[in-house]
């Protein structure tokens, strides 16, 4: 058995900032709201012509993790992709990356989880390294948020929170036993599967139902993002908590042990919440939603990649990432540097 570290981090925002006064522009809601509820202050959005897809960004910050783990394209042996706005309904967004980065037929695999998708990304990707099938994985997570959101006033809830993005890493084997992913746990709840879901269109309603729906009734459609705001939040930092304890406990190590906390940038009052009930100091919890909202399978590889070029994680630290999301699902890794 090998270990998976991190060899290379990348990550790409669009360039146009959409700020929470823009918004106001749009629907009924007001800065202070926004800042007050979810820590938010702007997002990165595409925009026409920027050439911005979940694919083509999930490419630059591709390049620029490969790039920085000292290797070249040819070296990736895999790719897993996680997203919940693929470029489209089928293929994924994983097959348009190994194109985009012209390398023989290697296998692209993507993952569907959503908030949490980055986790269940890593956590594959460590056991392809672990089980010695692959040398180096990217792991990518991309999302384009802002083109699938209700801008109406009726969407505020949820409108408000995402933004678009991508980050990837270069997961490589090494011998080192005591380097690299320690633990890692995935989890989901099934029966809460509607309380974050975008409903159409799927195979329970096909294109065509939803075509004669938008044209005859024309009412609200569930093609926007449908989140109950309040029930997502109790059961996020419940389950956060358990996760990362849970990583801890499997590494015989303790919360005392954590060095730096990178959570799934959902809603600062969460993550201000959970590193309370850790104990933790501001240094050692790495938020950054107040500039790019949450950008679901993006946000953790964005916050890492932000928090390793800051100098905030050294070698030799021990660094927990944990996610809670639609699904519900929900999990951990934890790294040590
Ligand atoms: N601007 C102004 N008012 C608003 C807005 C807005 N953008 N959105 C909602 N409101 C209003 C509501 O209409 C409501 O008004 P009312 O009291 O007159 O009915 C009031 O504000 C409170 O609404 P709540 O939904 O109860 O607000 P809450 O404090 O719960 O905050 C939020 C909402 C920010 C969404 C919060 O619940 C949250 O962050 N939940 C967790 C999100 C999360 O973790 N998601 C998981 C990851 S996402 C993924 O997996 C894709």
């Amino acid at each position: 058995m090998y270990n998976s570290i991190i060899k290379g981090l990348g990550k790409y925002v669009p360039e146009r900032i959409v700020t929470n006064h823009e918004l106001t522009e749009y629907m009924d809601t007001s800065d202070e709201w926004i800042r007050e509820r979810t820590g938010i202050e702007q997002r990165h959005w595409v925009q026409e012509g920027d050439g911005n897809t979940t694919a083509s960004m999930g490419y630059k910050a591709a390049k620029q993790a490969i790039e920085r783990a000292g290797l070249t394209p040819e070296d990736i042996d895999f790719i897993v992709f996680a997203t919940l706005s693929p470029d489209y309904f089928f293929p994924g967004s994983g097959v348009l990356l190994q194109d985009m980065l012209g390398v023989p037929d290697i296998g692209a695999l993507d993952v569907r989880n959503q908030c949490s998708g980055f986790i269940y990304a890593l956590n594959v990707a460590d056991k392809f390294i672990k089980t010695g099938t692959y040398k180096n994985i990217l792991v990518v997570g991309s999302e384009v948020h802002s083109e699938g959101l209700d801008l109406s006033t009726r969407g505020r809830a949820v409108s408000v929170i995402f933004g678009d993005g991508a980050g990837a890493v270069v997961l490589s084997r090494t011998d080192d036993r005591n380097k690299g992913i320690l633990a890692g746990n995935l989890h989901s709840q099934g029966k809460y599967a509607l309380e974050l879901a975008v409903k159409d269109p799927g195979s329970r309603m096909p294109v065509k139902k939803v075509v004669e729906r938008v044209n005859t009734e024309k009412d609200y459609i569930d093609y926007y993002p449908y989140m109950n705001g309040n029930f997502v939040f109790k059961n996020a930092v419940v389950r956060f908590e358990e996760a990362i304890m849970e990583a801890l406990n499997d590494a015989g190590l303790s919360k005392e042990d954590l060095d730096m906390f990178i959570p799934h940038q959902a809603n600062l009052r969460i993550s201000q919440f959970i590193q309370k009930r850790m104990g933790l100091r501001d240094d050692q919890v790495w938020n950054n939603i107040q500039k790019y909202g949450n950008t679901t399978a993006a946000s953790i590889p964005i916050a890492l990649t932000e928090a390793w070029e800051s100098g905030a994680i050294k070698e030799g630290d021990l660094v927990v990432l944990a996610a809670f999301g639609s699904g519900f699902t929900w999990g951990a890794s934890l790294i040590r540097w």
